[in-house]
């Protein structure tokens, strides 16, 4: 158990059978920097949201064969070790081509997608949850509306998260090839990048990690 200046960090055993993930992106890849910056410096903008919805519609048709169970693994141990709210209301953040949607549709009974690219919400499955088109800089929800806001794989946009979790609602944070992920923050740096104070519990799962999130 760790404690940082803001909250208690209780790392959980690892969940059986976790792989080490390979070398992929490590600190000097572009989006790691990116994710820092939209983290901690608000660096995200129009010109940016354009590049990267770009990206991304380009990676769209194949994304699907990227995502296998052990890249998955880190968001079903989060719904059963994360403590998280699984009859309340969830918003999924970079919803991309639905993976994850589909782990949270097997445990939650609410839940809303939402991407910046269309093309990845166009190769996503329909059934699972309403998708949405928008930009996490710029939610289209009100104050405090969802009981969970989950980000497999996604950069964080603490003012937004803040603003629509609902006062005792959890934050998810999973990255899916833990450190080599290209959009990665280790857990210390979600808790310092989310306003005000926040406790966290974190596992080690598949070829990842995931983080729960709860105002302290
Ligand atoms: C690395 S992919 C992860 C997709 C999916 N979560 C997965 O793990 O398979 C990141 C996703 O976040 C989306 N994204 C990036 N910036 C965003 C923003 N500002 N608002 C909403 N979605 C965004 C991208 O379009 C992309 O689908």
């Amino acid at each position: 158990m760790a404690s940082s200046s803001q909250g208690e960090i209780v790392r959980l055993p690892d969940a059986p059978g976790i792989v080490e993930p390979e070398p992929f992106a490590g600190p000097d890849h572009p989006m790691r920097k990116l994710t820092r910056g939209v983290a901690f410096d608000g660096s995200w903008n129009a010109e940016r949201a354009t590049k990267v919805a770009a990206v991304f519609d380009g990676l769209a048709e194949e994304w699907s064969a990227r995502v296998d169970p052990t890249k998955l693994a880190p968001v079903g141990d989060a719904l059963e070790r994360g403590d998280c709210p699984l009859d309340g209301r969830w918003l999924e953040l970079g919803s991309g081509t639905g993976a994850g949607t589909l782990e949270l549709s097997k445990k939650v009974s609410e839940v809303v997608a939402l991407d910046l690219s269309a093309e990845m919400l166009a190769n996503a499955p329909a059934h699972l949850a309403p998708r949405l088109r928008g930009d996490a800089s710029r939610l289209p929800f009100g104050d405090d509306s969802f009981d969970a806001v989950m980000m497999l794989n996604m950069l964080l946009f603490p003012a937004e998260i803040d603003r629509v979790l609902r006062p005792h609602g959890v934050v998810v944070w999973v990255n899916s090839l833990g450190d080599q992920t290209p959009i990665h923050l280790p857990v210390t740096d979600v808790v310092s990048a989310l306003p005000g104070a926040w406790t966290a519990r974190t596992a080690n799962a598949g070829s990842g990690f995931w983080t729960t999130l709860r105002r302290a």
